[in-house]
């Protein structure tokens, strides 16, 4: 029988129960306090805070008061407040800082922002809230828009057309395009119209929406709960918007050289004599390899921080035997902490009140793996510290490096999370977890790598997430969470780890081979062929699927595999130079070709093939029994890796790539820092350096310039000037070419004795170099100073003594 809830009004819906929404209405006055102008609204204010040339802040809120603290996303250093220029018209403020002009218009509050040049780059229109708390904001979308950025979203690279929503979220269902939230929230939308383009960032940690499908000519950006504080960070150039966004959220920490190495992982490698039969197969087979991961079933019944005693005896034996052969381990450990009040972790935290709990006091639970869990509140320092400092149960074993997994947070429940009304301690100032949602995981691996790092003696930790929010790159790497072993899903992998470089995290990769389903040897050939060049690249598989260890389908598949995995070793000095630079501009190593040639038309959606740094283009074939494929190759000349083939860019090109062959070009002139093969990235033996210069002439005009930045690859040393910086150029003259080499600085001492020039796909032929003599290749392999020709390779290699004081050649033809 009905009660009266048969007539609840939620049951009648929204056009009974409407919704009031406000706005601000007329703008009635605008002063300036403290660096902080506000401009007063009949319903609301809005403040702005200049925080360079061409970036504000700026905040709607109601009341009297402005309140300016903000998540951690944004680092403190980066919100001290410029001057702006304030004038006052009949219809308008203006706001002026050196390189933007914000126009407050007095009738509608509405928001116009103009270049130097008075073109204009952004118009806000309105900015409307309900009584629940949701705001949203309006904002101009021309014809020729289109929009990068949103961290890890699936489809294309340009996501006009598309709709997402930020909320940190455990998908397992494959990922397709239709997926408006995965793991990791990055609230950065990039928009670029008539080739200019600018950033948004909304700082609120809740759920946030950004639409670019539903109204025509105009996208707009809003949350459910918390404020409307967002960020305008000016290009014109994306790379401009890429800096400026990462110097307020920061950039990745440099990683130790080991983290850039091929990972292997499973779920799971069941016991300690299986990971160790996996590490010695692959130094016999000599296929190089930096980490293996253990999945969930290293512990005792899934407990975080143990390890368990039937399938792993002897950590420390296995640890011992690993180090030997230069692999590490890198755990997983989840948020949830099983309960039992038999266990140690658990028991700390309900006495030292480290885990979540609702406003009424009763602790939140949830099922995860180890079934019923608490989940420790990291918006508590102390809860945190607490969790930083369990890491010595791996520190003391030789780990550095974690596997930060689940902790979006996933919970196995209906709504896949945490309960929204949990009340997060957040230091004093309670927010729930509605309020809070997608800072979870950040502040997971936040904890634990400072854990680390104050339990590691001055080692670089890794950190490996699946969920975050912006900022998370100055703690961790990121992988893009369960995907398959689907071609569409390896062709998806690019567009989406390059947004996410566009985002911040330039430290970012995919399940190379697909994590869930069956993979194939053509699959794993073609996507470990794709994977190599990706900033972070391992390999990881579900439980009950087909193997994908490189040997896993015979003999040839591994030996193509091997080649590929040994080119992301040979070029690791290369690779570590461009992480040296994400770590200090927040320039991604794998970059849309979007990033460097901004201006072509034809690249604004080009996502089937990418560059690595500026000047090497790879263009994976991403389908089954394919061997051709059309690569685009931009302005200037392009070198065929494979073939030395010198092609005229700004056209496209069909590459002929039998299983073999991955498409991959470099650009003409540039230079490519190679080390000596090795089993593991953080192996210093020998540290002889290879520059390899592409395409070098003997001409007026032409120059190829490296710098080659390097340190001990593992600790912090650099930090207080341990690191060199070496420049090489080369010059083309009439006759010959100068080829120079100085260090700017040496505050490391790399642990070689020659340095190699080796001038590759170049017209020019060399005859002799003043004081250098010709060599063979026999003499030049028994250490001797001089320079020889490979007739292999139809190259010139100069071998010189590495001298600090720098040198100079002149290499005439
Ligand atoms: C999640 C992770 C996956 C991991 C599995 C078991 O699905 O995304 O990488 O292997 O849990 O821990």
């Amino acid at each position: 029988m009905d009660t009266s809830e048969a007539i609840h009004p939620d049951r009648i819906g929204a056009e009974v129960v409407r919704q009031a929404w406000g706005q601000i209405g007329k703008a009635l006055s605008l002063t300036c306090i403290d660096g902080v102008y506000i401009c007063r609204g009949e319903r609301a204010s809005l403040a702005f805070v200049f925080l360079s040339d061409t970036m504000f802040r700026m905040k709607l809120f109601m009341g009297k008061d402005v309140d300016l603290s903000s998540t951690i996303a944004v680092l403190p250093r980066e919100q001290s407040k410029l001057e702006a220029t304030l004038q006052e018209s009949e219809s308008a403020w203006t706001l002026s800082s050196g390189q933007l002009v914000l126009e407050i218009e007095k009738k509608t509050s509405a928001l116009s922002i103009f270049d130097v040049n008075e073109r204009l780059v952004a118009r806000q229109d309105q900015i409307s809230w309900n009584p629940r708390g949701a705001i949203q904001a309006v904002y101009d979308m021309p014809g020729d828009s289109h929009f990068y950025g949103l961290g890890e979203k699936a489809s294309f690279l340009d996501k006009k057309g598309e709709h997402y929503t930020m909320w940190n979220t455990d998908v397992y269902a494959p990922h397709v395009p239709e997926i408006e939230a995965l793991y990791q929230s990055i609230p950065l939308l990039i928009h670029m119209h008539g080739r200019s383009s600018y950033g948004i960032f909304l700082d609120n940690p809740g759920r946030t929406d950004f639409d670019m499908r539903s109204h025509g000519i105009a996208y707009t950006i809003g949350c459910s709960t918390g404020d409307y504080d967002i960020y305008f960070v000016y290009g014109p150039q994306l790379k401009d918007v890429v800096r400026e966004y990462t110097k307020l959220t920061g950039r990745i920490a440099l990683p130790p050289k080991w983290a850039l190495g091929y990972h292997q992982s499973r779920y799971s490698y069941m016991d300690q004599n299986e990971v160790l039969n996996l590490a010695r197969t692959f130094r016999e087979k000599e296929i190089p390899c930096d980490v293996i991961y253990l999945d969930i079933h290293y512990m005792d019944e899934y407990r975080v921080f143990t390890f368990d005693p039937v399938r792993f005896p002897d950590p420390e034996g296995m640890m011992a035997e690993l180090k030997s052969l230069g692999i590490r381990i890198v755990p997983i450990v989840d948020p949830g902490v099983k309960k039992d009040p038999k266990y140690e972790v658990y028991r700390q935290g309900i006495a030292n009140n480290h885990f979540s709990r609702k406003l009424e006091g009763d602790l939140f639970f949830g099922d995860v793996w180890p079934g019923i869990s608490a989940f420790p509140d990291f918006t508590d320092d102390s809860a945190s510290e607490w969790w930083g400092n369990l890491h010595k149960y791996y520190t003391e074993l030789g780990i550095a490096g974690i596997w930060n997994d689940m902790n979006e947070p996933a919970v196995f429940n209906a709504s896949k999370t945490m309960d929204l009304d949990v009340m997060h301690s957040n230091n004093g100032n309670p927010k729930t977890h509605e309020e809070l949602h997608n800072l979870y995981g950040m502040l997971m691996s936040k904890a634990t790598y400072e854990g680390l790092k104050n339990n590691l003696d001055g080692e670089r930790p890794f950190v490996l997430t699946r969920a975050g929010y912006s900022g998370i790159q100055r703690y961790a790497a990121v992988w893009t969470g369960d995907n398959r072993s689907f071609w569409e899903h390896m062709a998806l992998a690019m567009p989406m780890v390059l947004n996410m470089g566009l985002s911040g995290l330039a430290f970012a990769g995919p399940d190379i081979g697909g994590f869930a389903h069956h993979t194939s040897a053509e699959l794993l050939v073609r996507w470990t062929q794709m994977g190599v060049l990706f900033p972070y690249c391992r390999n990881h598989s579900a439980i009950a699927t087909l193997r994908q260890e490189p040997w896993s389908f015979g003999p040839e598949i591994e030996s193509i595999l091997r080649e590929y995995i040994g080119l992301r070793y040979r070029w690791m000095p290369h690779l570590y130079n461009l992480f040296q630079e994400a770590s200090e501009t927040g320039l991604p190593p794998m970059r849309p070709l979007l990033l460097e040639y901004q201006d072509d038309p034809n690249v604004t959606n080009l996502c089937d093939q990418f560059l690595v740094g500026r000047d090497v283009l790879a263009a994976p074939i991403y389908r089954p029994d394919t061997e051709h494929r059309a690569v685009y190759l931009p302005e200037g000349e392009w070198i065929d890796y494979w073939t030395g083939e010198v092609i005229a860019g700004n056209r496209h090109i069909l590459a002929h790539a039998p299983l073999r062959i991955m498409p991959l070009y470099i650009k003409s002139g540039a230079v490519i820092a190679e080390g000596v093969p090795t089993l593991y990235a953080d192996d210093r033996t020998d540290e002889t350096i290879t520059l390899r210069i592409y395409g070098a002439q003997a001409k007026k005009g032409f120059k190829a310039s490296y710098s080659l930045y390097e340190d001990d690859s593992s600790s912090f040393a650099y930090e207080q000037g341990a690191s060199s910086l070496l420049q090489f150029e080369l010059i083309g003259e009439d006759h010959g070419l100068q080829l120079q080499y100085r260090y700017e600085r040496q505050g490391y001492q790399a642990n070689r004795e020659f340095l190699r020039f080796t001038l590759v796909c170049t017209s020019f032929k060399l005859a002799q170099i003043e004081g250098l003599n010709e060599l063979t290749i026999e003499e030049a392999e028994e250490g001797q100073e001089g320079w020889y020709f490979d007739e292999q390779t139809g190259g010139f290699t100069l071998q010189v003594q590495d001298r600090s004081e720098g040198a100079t050649y002149f290499l005439k033809g």
